[in-house]
C-alpha cells in the first residue's frame, strides 16, 4: 500500500477518499480471510491434532493480521484471533511457576540398558537391595494439582518444567479428579500439597469422539494423546468437559508439613485412599530382574489396555534413597522410563531430497508416500547425513521401513529388500550432489566429517536462514521477520548480508512496492529493528550464529569479556579460561573472529549502531546459590563492604548461621556467630581464604 500525495483540489480529495476507502476495503477483506484461515488452522491443530502448516507459517499469518489491525484499528474485532489467543504458543493462560521443577525421565530400551542403569544405582548407593515400583507410562499430559485445606485450588500443565499454564477450570471438568479430599484416620492431611499425574483420553472415548465426528462429516482426530492435549488447552472449559478426559495420579509432589509417606508405594496408596485414581497395574519389586520381566511383559500386552502407554516407569521406592540419588540436569537418577520399541510402518520412498541449513550444511531427507505411524501421518523422514544414506543403502523408489516414537522426528530404518525383486528398473541409487541444490555452488566436504557443505557463503538460503536466526526470539528478537519474509528480502535482493538488515529503513520506497508491506507494517518493522540495536552483547553473539555458540555459551562469553572488542582480541587461552568453555568451542570462536568477512560484518553492524557490550552489573553470579555470613572485623574491607560484594556477586547474606549457611567469613571477634556455626558444623574461613575462594570462581580476572 502506498500513500497518496496531498490532494490539490476537491476532485483530488474525492479521488483520494475513494482510494483510501478501497484500501480499507481491501484490508478488511484480507483481515477477514486471515482470521478464517487462522481459526481453521487452530481447529486443525487443537481439535483434530492434524496441523497442515508449520509454526513459522502460522506465526506469519498471525503477524500479518496483527500488522493489518495495527494499520487499521477499525478492523480489529474482539473475536479476532489476535485478541483471543488460541493458546497455540503458550499464551492465553496464566503462568504457574512450579514450586519444584517437573522433571523428565531418561530412557532405557531393553534389559541391557536397564541393567546398566541399575548398576549405576548400586554404585552410587552402595546397596544392592533396592526396591522399585513399576508403573505403566501413560501417553498423555503431565499435570500438577495443588490442594489447600483439602480443596483443589490449582492445576497446571508441565510447560517447560519450571513454568506451566494454569488450566484449573479445565481440570475441574475431569470427573475422576477429586475436587475435595479429607484426611483418612491416623494420617493427617498436609495443609497444602501437590499431586502430579497424567491426564489422558481412553481409547474408548477417542473412538466415541471420532464416531461422532464421522457422523457429522468432520475430519477425524489423529490420536488420543494429541486430542487430550488439545482438549485440556481449551479456553472454553465446556469443550474440555465434552471430551471426558481421565487421570492417573503417579506422584506426590511437595507437601507443607509432614509428608504422609516414606516410600513411593506408600504415597501412591495414600493418594488412592484420598480418592485419586491410581494405576492398578503398578507393582513393587525387590529385584531388578523382576522389574525387567514386568517391563517386557507390558510391551506385549499394551494393546489390551484401554489407554495408550509408551513404556513403563521404573522408580526407586524409598524416598530417602531418591533424595540421596538426586537429579542430574532435568532427569532424576532414581527413575527411568523403559520405552517400548518405536512403531514402524512400510511406505514408498519417493525421493531423497537435500535441504540447506544456515551454516551451509546439506541434510538429506526422505520424501515419502504419506503413512500413518506412531500416531501421526508421516510424509518426510530424516536421513541424518550422507554416510547414513550410504550405510542404509536406501534407493529412491524403495519400500522403506519408517519409525516414529513420541515426539521424535520420524526416521527411515532401512529398505525392504524383498520388495526390490522385479522392480530394479524403478529404483534410483542416490548420488551425492556435487552442487548446492539452491545456488549450485560446489559442495565441500571435510575429510573424516559426515557433513557436506554448500561452499558459497552468499548462498541465498544460507543468508535467509541466518537472517531468520539473527532475528529470532532467542537472538536479537526482532519481530516481523518470519521465515517467509526473510526469504523474500533475500530473494528480492534487499538483504545480502546480515548487516543489510539495518539499511532497510533507507529503502522504504522500494519496500513499499512489495505486497504485504504497507506504511504501518514498515513503521513497526523499523521500530523493532531500531530496538534490537539495544540488545546486550550475548544476544548479538547468539545471532551471529557462531558454531557451538548457543545461549549458555554466548552468555558466558559476554559476561566474561564484557565487550565485543575484548572478545575479539581474546587469545585461545583467554577463551579456554572462561568457565564452561572447552577447547572445541574456544577454537570455533577464535576461528570465527579470524575471518575477514566476519570482521567486516561486525564493522558494519557496529557502524549501524548495534550495541556491543553486556550489562555486567548482572555479572555476579559466581556466588549464586550461596548464603554467606560475615562476622567480626575484617582487615581489607569493612563488614558492610564485604556484604555488598557478596550481594553484587549473586550471593545471599545470612543473618545468623543455620544449616542453610554455605560458610561463614570470620574476622577478629565475632564470637557468637562463630560458635553457633561451629556447633552446626558450618565451615568458617578467614578473609584471605574468602578472597582466594572468590578468585577460584573467576572474580577479579574480568
Ligand atoms: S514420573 C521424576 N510416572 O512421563 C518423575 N511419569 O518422561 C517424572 N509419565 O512428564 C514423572 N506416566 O508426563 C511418571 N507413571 C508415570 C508416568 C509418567 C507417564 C510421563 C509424564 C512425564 C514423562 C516423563
Amino acid at each position: 500500500m502506498t500513500t497518496s500525495p496531498a490532494p490539490r483540489n476537491r476532485r483530488g480529495l474525492r479521488t483520494q477518499l475513494r482510494a483510501d476507502a478501497a484500501a480499507i476495503e481491501a484490508a478488511r477483506e484480507r483481515a477477514e480471510a486471515l482470521r478464517l484461515e487462522i481459526l481453521e488452522h487452530d481447529r486443525r491443530y487443537y481439535e483434530q491434532a492434524q496441523p497442515t502448516i508449520g509454526d513459522s507459517q502460522y506465526d506469519a499469518l498471525v503477524r500479518e493480521l496483527r500488522d493489518l489491525e495495527t494499520a487499521y484499528p477499525e478492523l480489529a474485532t474482539p473475536e479476532s484471533p489476535t485478541q483471543r489467543v488460541s493458546g497455540r504458543p503458550a499464551e492465553g493462560f496464566a503462568v504457574v511457576e512450579h514450586r519444584e521443577p517437573m522433571l523428565s525421565l531418561g530412557n532405557v530400551f531393553g534389559r541391557d540398558e536397564l541393567m546398566a542403569w541399575y548398576q549405576r544405582l548400586v554404585r552410587l548407593t552402595e546397596r544392592d537391595n533396592i526396591a522399585f515400583v513399576c508403573e505403566p507410562k501413560i501417553d498423555g499430559l503431565a499435570i500438577a494439582l495443588v490442594y489447600r485445606d483439602g480443596q483443589f485450588v490449582q492445576g497446571a500443565t508441565r510447560g517447560d518444567g519450571q513454568r506451566g499454564e494454569n488450566i484449573t477450570p479445565n481440570l475441574e471438568t475431569i470427573r475422576s479428579l477429586p475436587k475435595r479430599v479429607t484426611a483418612a484416620k491416623g494420617s493427617p492431611l498436609p495443609a497444602a500439597f501437590e499431586v502430579r499425574g497424567e491426564v489422558y483420553l481412553s481409547k474408548a472415548e477417542f473412538a466415541r469422539l471420532n464416531a461422532q465426528r464421522a457422523e457429522a462429516g468432520e475430519q477425524l482426530y489423529m490420536n488420543p494423546r494429541n486430542t487430550a492435549a488439545g482438549s485440556l488447552r481449551q479456553l472454553d472449559a465446556s469443550i474440555t468437559a465434552s471430551r471426558h478426559l481421565d487421570l492417573f495420579a503417579y506422584q506426590l509432589g511437595w507437601a507443607d508439613g509432614d509428608r504422609p509417606a516414606t516410600t513411593h508405594a506408600e504415597a501412591i496408596a495414600w493418594l488412592g485412599g484420598l480418592g485419586f485414581p491410581t494405576n492398578p497395574l503398578a507393582r513393587r519389586f525387590e529385584s531388578i530382574e523382576e522389574v525387567a520381566t514386568f517391563c517386557e511383559g507390558w510391551a506385549e500386552k499394551r494393546d489390551a489396555l484401554d489407554y495408550e502407554i509408551d513404556g513403563v516407569v521404573v522408580k526407586v521406592d524409598d524416598f530417602g534413597l531418591q533424595r540421596d540419588l538426586g537429579v542430574v540436569g532435568r532427569e532424576p537418577r532414581w527413575a527411568v522410563a523403559w520405552k517400548f520399541p518405536a512403531e514402524q510402518a512400510v511406505t514408498r520412498l519417493r525421493e531423497i531430497q537435500v535441504s540447506v541449513g544456515r551454516t551451509g550444511v546439506l541434510t538429506p531427507f526422505a520424501a515419502l508416500e504419506p503413512v500413518f505411524v506412531g500416531g501421526a501421518n508421516v510424509s518426510m523422514a530424516t536421513l541424518h547425513n550422507f554416510d547414513h544414506v550410504r550405510t542404509l543403502d536406501v534407493r529412491e523408489g524403495d519400500d522403506v521401513i519408517v519409525q516414529r516414537a513420541g515426539d521424535v522426528i520420524p526416521q527411515v530404518v532401512g529398505p525392504v529388500l524383498a520388495s526390490r525383486a522385479g522392480r530394479e528398473a524403478e529404483l534410483r541409487e542416490f548420488v551425492m550432489p556435487e552442487a548446492c541444490p539452491v545456488c549450485h555452488a560446489p559442495v565441500e566436504h571435510d575429510e573424516g566429517e559426515a557433513a557436506y557443505y554448500c561452499s558459497n557463503p552468499d548462498c541465498p538460503v544460507r543468508i535467509a536462514r541466518s537472517l531468520e536466526h539473527y532475528t529470532s526470539r532467542g537472538a536479537l528478537d526482532i519481530e516481523g521477520f518470519g521465515e517467509e519474509r526473510c526469504a523474500m528480502l533475500v530473494r528480492l535482493g534487499f538483504v545480502q548480508s546480515l548487516a543489510d538488515l539495518y539499511a532497510l529503513p533507507g529503502q522504504r520506497e522500494a519496500l513499499l512496492a512489495i505486497e504485504g508491506l504497507g506504511e504501518k507494517t514498515l513503521d513497526a518493522l523499523f521500530a523493532h529493528l531500531e530496538a534490537s540495536k539495544r540488545q546486550p552483547l550475548h544476544r548479538l553473539l547468539i545471532g551471529l550464529g557462531i558454531r557451538h555458540v548457543g545461549t549458555e555459551t554466548a552468555r558466558a562469553l559476554a559476561m566474561h569479556f564484557g565487550t565485543l572488542d575484548a572478545l575479539r582480541s581474546a587469545t585461545l587461552d583467554d577463551l579456554q579460561a572462561v568457565d564452561g568453555i572447552g577447547p572445541v568451542v574456544a577454537q570455533a570462536v577464535f576461528t570465527w573472529f579470524q575471518d575477514q568477512r566476519h570482521l567486516a560484518l561486525l564493522g558494519r553492524l557496529v557502524a549501524a549502531g548495534v550495541r556491543t557490550d553486556e550489562d555486567v552489573s548482572a555479572r555476579g553470579g559466581i556466588l549464586d546459590g550461596l548464603t554467606i555470613i560475615v562476622t567480626g572485623s575484617l582487615g581489607r574491607w569493612s563488614r558492610n563492604e564485604v556484604e555488598q560484594l557478596i550481594k553484587s556477586l549473586g550471593g545471599k547474606v545470612g543473618a545468623s548461621p543455620s544449616k542453610k549457611t554455605s560458610f561463614v567469613v570470620a574476622g577478629e571477634g565475632g564470637g557468637g556467630k562463630r560458635e553457633k556455626a561451629d556447633a552446626l558444623g558450618v565451615e568458617i574461613i578467614d578473609e584471605a581464604a574468602f578472597i582466594e575462594r572468590l578468585r577460584e570462581r573467576g572474580w577479579g580476572d574480568r
